[in-house]
């Protein structure tokens, strides 16, 4: 196959940082090329890179053998070179085809714009996109969105397509349409560069591999000629993944008890419908189900974020719905939210800072009315060591971390006050496999300690391993929920479709 691209000894740095040392390698015509490598290893800056975001301090990118310079992604994209971003640069409230316009360089007038419209349609048709061109943007999934972003690109006839861990948002029906469309345009000839750190995908759908270390490609391997373990050995080394058991002593205590609770969505049928559960002292509650049948409302209900309109919520034995207890009860309890650059973080405070905000209530770095600065920056360098955070210098705002990175920053903050419950909204979300088993040793010692865990996820082998209890919901309801020791993939996969448990399930 001929080669496309040629990056070669790629450097880049940030003032106190070595985002990049040097990087090499090649993709070819027709080749999906993976890039894996660790939080902070540099994946994306170098699409930065690649994309004209950011110039590179040393080293050539070559594109058909030919050495080419970019000032931003407006020349890559005119030699053919385009990124999904992950943060959709979408206007919601303009219709799927008004978005895809404004993409172009000359935004036709309304007369002109019917020969696009087709062209469009087309390529909706042939990759078999369920995507409607009149629909306004904000009634879209991620999934759809994202769709958007990949048509804008393909109008442009780009040549390589970059997906900067584009599944990390998908739910997996929505990652296979996905997989399947790369698959025809791996068929047409064009490259694709594709970022993730799970582990499955990397495996079913990469030609070649590249792996990224601290910022050098250390290797580049064929399809056939790697497995799991190795990748990840040459990622980060078996030896350094963290061990941990699970907590067997679930005491018959009740800490949460969620009776008949119903969310009213503001846009139609209700978030949660009638939902009923209950979490005992120790436990980790896993709860499965299709993105959007209600699991972000159930985080939002039981951390504060939303209120009930009917039902109630019992906390060891008050009622916490909507009186004054509510509010000290959420103050024991953490949260990881789904949308961690909005609501999880104050981007340009410090790591330190970012750490410390659920404290300020204990006085634990406090001095007298003043900030105990030595306490807090202690804390910071404990927890960066112990979660391994990839950092800058001391005092680096946090919106300059790695989205793995910017992860860990909130998981360690929200832990380390000890927690009665934690709220957890797919917490491994963009972790690399090393961090992501840490994150479970951390749920799973909290458990011994006695902490309750809503640990909602998408990931069945993460709810398989971790849960004492599966709950699985659909359409705002619990359809039932089942022992991970004993159930199957296809009962919950049956389950989160809406069907009732066949056999009987465990309380
Ligand atoms: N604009 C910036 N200013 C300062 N440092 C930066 C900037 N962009 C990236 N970095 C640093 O460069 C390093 C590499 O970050 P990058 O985002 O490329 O990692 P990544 O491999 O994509 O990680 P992840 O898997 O978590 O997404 C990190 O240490 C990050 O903090
Ligand atoms: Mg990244």
């Amino acid at each position: 196959m001929a080669e496309l691209l040629q990056i070669e000894h790629i450097r880049k740095t940030f003032p106190g940082v070595v985002a990049l040392d040097d990087v090499s390698f090649s993709v070819s015509n027709g080749e999906i090329h993976t890039l894996l490598g660790e939080n902070g290893a540099g994946k994306s800056t170098l699409m930065n890179v690649l994309t004209g975001l950011y110039h590179p301090d040393r080293g050539h990118i070559r594109l058909d053998g030919r050495e080419v310079s970019f000032t931003s992604p407006r020349d890559s994209l005119a030699c053919g070179i385009g990124m999904v971003h992950q943060h959709f640069m979408l206007v919601p409230a303009h219709s799927v085809f008004e978005n895809i316009l404004l993409a172009l360089d000359n935004v036709p007038n309304l007369f002109k714009r019917k020969p696009y419209k087709e062209k469009i349609q087309a390529l909706i048709d042939e990759f078999g996109l369920e995507l409607e061109l009149d629909t306004p943007v904000w009634k879209l999934s991620i999934g759809a969105q994202q769709w958007i972003e990949l048509i804008k690109l393909l109008l442009r006839n780009c040549r390589l397509l970059i997906l900067d861990e584009p599944t990390a948002v998908l739910t997996p029906q929505e990652a296979e349409r996905l997989f399947a469309v790369l698959q025809r345009l791996k068929e047409q000839g064009k490259s694709i560069i594709f970022i993730s750190h799970k582990m499955r995908e990397v495996m079913q759908i990469s030609d070649q591999v590249t792996i990224l270390k601290k910022g050098r490609s250390i290797t580049s391997l064929s399809r056939g000629n790697y497995d799991e373990n190795k990748l990840a050995s040459l990622m980060i080394g078996r030896d350094k993944i963290p061990q941990w058991q699970k907590n067997l002593q679930i005491s018959d205590e009740i800490v949460l008890d969620i009776q008949q609770l119903s969310v009213r969505d503001d846009r139609g049928p209700a978030d949660l419908d009638n939902f009923s559960l209950q979490l005992k002292k120790g436990e980790i509650l896993g709860i499965a189900g299709v993105a959007g049948n209600g699991q972000k409302a159930l985080a939002e209900v039981l951390t504060g974020l939303k209120s009930a309109s009917q039902g109630r919520i019992m906390a060891q034995g008050s009622d916490i719905t909507d009186s004054d207890t509510r509010k000290s009860y959420i103050a024991g309890i953490a949260h990881i939210p789904e949308d961690r650059k909005s609501i999880g973080i104050a981007p340009d405070m410090s790591i330190a800072d970012n750490l410390i905000m659920k404290s300020f209530k204990s006085g634990v770095f406090r001095r007298w009315i003043f900030q105990d600065k030595k306490a807090i920056r202690r804390n910071a360098a404990e927890k960066i060591e112990q979660f391994a955070i990839k950092t800058g210098p001391d005092g680096t705002p946090v919106r300059y971390l790695s989205g793995g990175n910017i992860q860990k920053v909130i998981i360690a903050r929200e832990l380390s006050e000890n927690p009665a419950v934690l709220v957890a909204l797919y917490p491994t979300r963009g972790l690399d496999i090393g961090s992501a088993e840490y994150v479970h040793k951390v749920i799973a010692e909290g458990a011994d300690r006695g902490m309750s865990t809503i640990l909602i996820a998408e990931d069945l082998d993460e709810l398989l391993k971790l849960s004492d209890r599966i709950a699985v919901m659909f359409r705002g309801r619990l359809v039932g929920t089942v022992d991970p020791q004993t159930t199957t993939r296809e009962e919950i996969g049956l389950m989160m479709a809406g069907e009732k448990p066949v056999g009987a399930a465990c309380s």
